[in-house]
Parts: structure tokens; C-alpha cells; sequence
């Protein structure tokens, strides 16, 4: 059964509809108990048919609740109701993507202090070995701070898409798990992934932040692929605003045609998922 407004569900008021996405409908919510609100992601109910499935979002929804970082959404409460599986997160008023398609592409100061939260609430995950696997702009809920301050990021959705990717042959098989705007090379290729795989997606979401537009803007979604598997790295300064400082186009990039997996072997791989620093030699 799918939640109403002004319902109960799982113990929490539903008082909005926040959005929609591929599996699952988020809404606004009240905890009567601690009285605070939340978002409340309940998943598609065909998915809490399958025992196989509930268990593994019972783990992961740990291993996700686990990660205490605050550039990572704290989630409260995960579990089964009505026939439906739900995560109760914290409520964020904003996302990348809507603040994207909303003011275009970002200032260069603003756009390295989101992805500089995002990359350390990387490195925290990557530290524990987990990987997220679908770093994108709908992901990274945005917040202002009180009173106009900075500008928080939390990254959203940890695990998830290992989850629905891995399972439930009726519904994932056709379909690429991530979104494939942002997906690494490795990904597309269903081979294994670590941590290298989110960076290469932050690098696409920082092109976003900087061009407006993601790397690989292609009419269909083949052509997106191939682009990612076999094109060279578009320019920065080819695509950007007037903004951006000279130097923009020597960050660090993956030799041509190479999957970052491949290109990037530890030894000389970066230590930390920084961005690269746009103002150097600007
Ligand atoms: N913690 C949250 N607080 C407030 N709004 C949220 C929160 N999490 C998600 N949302 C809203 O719900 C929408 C749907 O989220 P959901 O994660 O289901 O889909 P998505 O990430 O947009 O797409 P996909 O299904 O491809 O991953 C988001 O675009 C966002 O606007
Ligand atoms: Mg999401």
C-alpha cells in the first residue's frame, strides 16, 4: 500500500510529497515522537516481495546508518511497513540537481566548497570500503545554513543502487543501475568497482557544476556510453562560463580511451578524492 498525505505510515504523519524517483516515492514527514520532520523514502512495493531482497536492504540500510559523517545523510530508521520497505532520513531542503537547473552553473567558489564536502564524505566511505556507486546531482541534497551560512552537502542514496542493481531480475535487468550521465566506464562494463568508480562520477558532477551541462550531453543513451568508454574528456574551457580561471583544462585526467580503473593503478592514484584546485595557475 502506497502512503497519503495526512496518513500515518511506519509511525510518521506524511504531510508532502517530495519526489519521485525510478523505485522509490519520497515524502515529507513528521516523527510525533521526537518531533522533528524527515524524509521518508518508501521504496516501490513489488521490491519487499522478495525475502532475498529485504534481507539485503536490512544490511545495507545498517552499514549506511553506520557511516556517521555529516557530508553523509544520517538515516534514522529503516524497515517494513504496510507492505512496503522505507528509510527515514533527515529532511534536506535542496538538491544539486534542482539548484543546477534552477541558477545554472556554479560560481567556482561554490561549486569547490559542495564538491569538497562531498569528496571528504567519499574518502570517510571509501575508508570503510564502501562504495556508493551513484554519485550524481540528485543525490547531493543541499542546505543552506542558518541564518544565509555555508552551504552543507550530504551525499544520499549510500548502497542503494548495489542493492537494486544485484536484484530482483524482473525489474533490474534492463536496466543500468546509476545514472548513466555520471556512470564510470567499469560500471557500464559490470566489473567490479571500489572507490574510484564515485570519483570518476564526482568528476562528471564537478563538470556539471562548472559547464552546466554534463561531460557527455549525447541524443541517446548509447551514445552517452560509448562517449564515456571511448572519448577523450571534453574541455572545460570550451564549455564553461567566462568565470573560469585559466588553467581550468590541466586537472588531471585519465589517458584517452582508458577506464579509470585501469588508468589509475593505487600507487599513482590521488590520496584524497579533492578536488583538483582550479585556481592554480589562474
Ligand atoms: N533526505 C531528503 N530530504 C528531502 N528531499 C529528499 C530527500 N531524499 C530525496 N529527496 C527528494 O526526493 C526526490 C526523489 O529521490 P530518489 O532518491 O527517490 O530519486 P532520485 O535520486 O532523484 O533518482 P533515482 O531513482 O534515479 O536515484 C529527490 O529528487 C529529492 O528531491
Ligand atoms: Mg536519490
Amino acid at each position: 500500500m502506497v502512503p497519503r498525505i495526512g496518513t500515518h505510515f511506519a509511525g510518521y504523519r506524511i504531510d508532502a510529497l517530495l519526489g519521485r524517483g525510478g523505485m522509490a516515492v519520497v515524502y515529507g514527514a513528521e516523527n510525533p515522537r521526537l518531533g522533528i520532520r524527515v524524509a521518508l523514502k518508501v521504496l516501490a512495493p513489488e521490491l519487499s516481495d522478495d525475502e532475498a531482497f529485504r534481507e539485503r536492504f536490512v544490511r545495507e540500510s545498517r552499514l549506511a546508518a553506520a557511516l556517521n559523517h555529516p557530508g553523509i545523510i544520517t538515516i534514522y530508521d529503516a524497515g517494513e511497513a504496510d507492505g512496503s520497505l522505507f528509510i527515514a532520513m533527515r529532511y534536506v531542503a535542496g538538491d544539486l540537481r534542482e539548484t543546477l537547473r534552477r541558477d545554472g552553473p556554479l560560481q567556482v567558489g561554490r561549486a569547490l566548497a559542495v564538491l569538497g564536502q562531498v569528496a571528504d564524505a567519499l574518502d570517510a566511505a571509501h575508508g570503510e570500503r564502501l562504495v556508493h556507486r551513484d554519485v550524481k546531482p540528485g543525490n547531493i541534497l543541499l542546505d543552506v545554513g542558518a541564518a544565509g551560512g555555508l552551504e552543507r552537502a550530504y551525499l544520499a542514496d549510500f548502497g542503494l543502487t548495489k542493492l537494486l542493481g544485484s536484484s530482483i531480475p524482473s525489474i533490474a535487468s534492463n536496466r543500468f543501475v546509476g545514472t548513466i550521465d555520471y556512470m564510470a566506464p567499469e560500471q557500464i562494463e559490470n566489473r567490479t568497482v571500489d572507490g574510484r568508480a564515485d570519483l570518476y562520477s564526482l568528476g562528471c558532477v564537478a563538470f556539471e557544476c562548472l559547464a552546466g551541462s554534463p561531460p557527455f550531453p549525447r541524443e541517446t543513451e548509447a551514445a552517452v556510453l560509448w562517449a564515456h568508454m571511448k572519448e577523450p574528456p571534453p574541455h572545460l574551457s570550451e564549455r564553461g562560463g567566462s568565470e573560469l580561471p585559466r588553467g581550468v583544462d590541466d586537472a588531471p585526467s585519465v589517458p584517452h580511451g582508458q577506464p579509470v580503473l585501469h588508468a589509475y593503478e593505487p600507487s599513482v592514484a590521488p590520496a584524497k578524492a579533492r578536488p583538483f584546485d582550479f585556481t592554480r595557475g589562474a
